[in-house]
């Protein structure tokens, strides 16, 4: 009887033998380094992973993920990976992909105490908030998880405008940020029609003179 995680191992072998009967080079590729166009903000969710989503493969999107594909002006994890891709990497663009049916975006929504998650979820909260005339206008409770998936997005699109990693390749070269939103319903990722390429679109006080 096969432990659960064994299924992960087997399921590599096959999967590394699959890979290099579509070509041979594969692997011997993937040694001499990446050269990913992309970085990609998602949530940690199970259902969206995202070469799988883009149907694209190793070496094509650099990713970081957590809980509501939150971008946060003290995450040293995020604002690193952030750094790496533009500055190392030089990704073209930079890619933050909620999804419907968000567990964090539904968490934050409601009263109930979750821990020490709580801390993390405050920045949903905060969006909420933010917004909370539009939202509460919404009377259809998943039409109102949907928009706060929506505007939490759009929040985290600002966010990353306002680093100054961000501001600082604007100066120097192309460098374009989006907001998705994917969906379980149909396996398809709407754009949010946030695609910010220069200081145009952050409010004054969050410019640096670089
Ligand atoms: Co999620």
């Amino acid at each position: 009887m096969l432990k659960s995680y064994e299924r992960l191992l087997t399921g590599n072998k096959q999967w590394a033998k699959d890979k290099l009967k579509d070509n041979p080079d594969f692997f011997k590729n993937l040694t001499r380094g990446q050269n990913p166009e992309y970085l990609w903000i998602g949530c940690s969710d199970s259902r969206v992973p995202a070469n799988e989503i883009t149907n694209t493969q190793s070496g094509e999107i650099f990713v970081h993920r957590n809980i509501a594909n939150i971008v946060v002006n003290t995450d040293v994890n995020l604002l690193s990976v952030l750094y790496f891709a533009v500055e190392t990497l030089k990704v073209k663009h930079v890619i933050v992909c909620g999804h419907y049916g968000c567990g964090g975006v539904l968490a934050a929504m409601e009263s109930k105490d979750h821990g020490f998650v709580n801390n993390w979820l405050r920045n949903i909260k905060e969006v909420y908030n933010k917004h909370v005339v539009e939202l509460e206008s919404i009377t259809d409770q998943q039409l109102r998880a949907n928009r706060l998936v929506e505007l939490n997005v759009i929040e985290q699109v600002h966010n990353l405008a306002k680093t100054r990693i961000v501001q600082e390749h604007w100066k120097k070269r192309e460098l374009e940020i989006h907001g998705w939103v994917y969906g379980f319903d149909d396996g398809l990722i709407r754009d949010l029609e946030v695609n910010y390429s220069d200081i145009k679109n952050v409010e004054p006080i969050f410019r640096y003179d670089i």
